[in-house]
């Protein structure tokens, strides 16, 4: 269903390549926003346009928003803007045990999820029209840990702090999180590898919802929080009941 508050404003989706920015994009698009999707592969995002078929409404931009010249560049090659969300993360080499866990995936993590984040935050802010809004993606992993996740899961729970602290500082401009569940998106690669089916149904089937999330169950989720102008500093958790069982 589109979000019809979110017509004719523009919306940053870092991360809009693919999985939930993706299906994200999707429904702005379909609510007439005008949309920029960035992330750090071109390929990606022109497979995205290419998809998403909507060239007055869409553009895409090259960034990788870790490092702060590149955010910088992205704002101001965008301009006034009305609302700011991150679903980037690479978790590349980082649901590892203890022992083989390299901290430059650790490092990964922070820099796609934290500093991203925060950068996106400092240079994004001041651009955004008085009734704009930020929204971030934390995850399951800090609710409900698991062995293999402690780093995605520390990121997630900081995320998160930094959220409550950016709608304090940020006030009037609205700061928030979805925490979203198991969703079936390209991740999964790097979490499961060839396992990928097997690992989602055996979830499904421990849900109280019977089955996995879909990105558009968490693009709807992060649309409410864009359009909801009384909802500040919440984490919105969609993960069909993940946290009962
Ligand atoms: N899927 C799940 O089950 C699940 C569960 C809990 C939480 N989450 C969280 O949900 C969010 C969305 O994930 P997803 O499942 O939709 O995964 P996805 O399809 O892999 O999307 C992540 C996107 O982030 C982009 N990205 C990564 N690092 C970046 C950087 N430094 N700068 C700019 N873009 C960057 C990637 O594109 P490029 O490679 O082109 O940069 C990719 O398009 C993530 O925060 C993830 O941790 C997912």
């Amino acid at each position: 269903m589109a979000n019809t508050q979110l017509a004719n404003s523009t919306i940053l989706i870092a991360g809009g390549g693919s999985g939930m920015g993706l299906a994200l994009a999707k429904r702005c698009l379909d609510a007439h926003a005008q949309v920029v999707i960035a992330g750090r592969n071109d390929e990606k995002l022109a497979r995205a346009c290419e998809e998403l078929k909507r060239p007055t409404q869409l553009k895409a931009i090259t960034a990788d928003i870790s490092q702060e010249d590149q955010v910088a560049g992205l704002f101001a090659e965008i301009g006034r803007l009305d609302h700011i969300v991150s679903t980037a993360a690479d978790i590349t080499g980082a649901y590892e045990l203890l022992p083989s866990l390299d901290l430059k995936a650790v490092q990964r993590v922070v820099e796609s999820k934290l500093y991203g984040p925060l950068l996106l935050a400092k240079h994004g802010a001041p651009r955004l029209s008085k009734a704009g809004s930020i929204a971030f993606v934390s995850g399951i992993a800090a609710h409900r840990p698991a062995a293999r996740g402690s780093a995605v899961a520390a990121v997630n729970a900081a995320l998160e702090g930094l959220v409550r602290a950016l709608a304090v500082e940020l006030a009037p401009i609205r700061v928030n999180a979805v925490s979203p569940g198991w969703v079936d998106t390209p991740i999964w690669t790097f979490v499961a590898g060839g396992t990928k089916d097997a690992t989602l149904s055996a979830m499904a089937k421990r849900l109280p919802v019977g089955r996995v999330g879909q990105p558009d169950d968490i693009a709807d989720a992060i649309g409410f929080l864009l359009g909801n102008t009384f909802t500040t500093g919440t984490i919105l958790h969609v993960e069909g009941g993940h946290r009962l069982v």
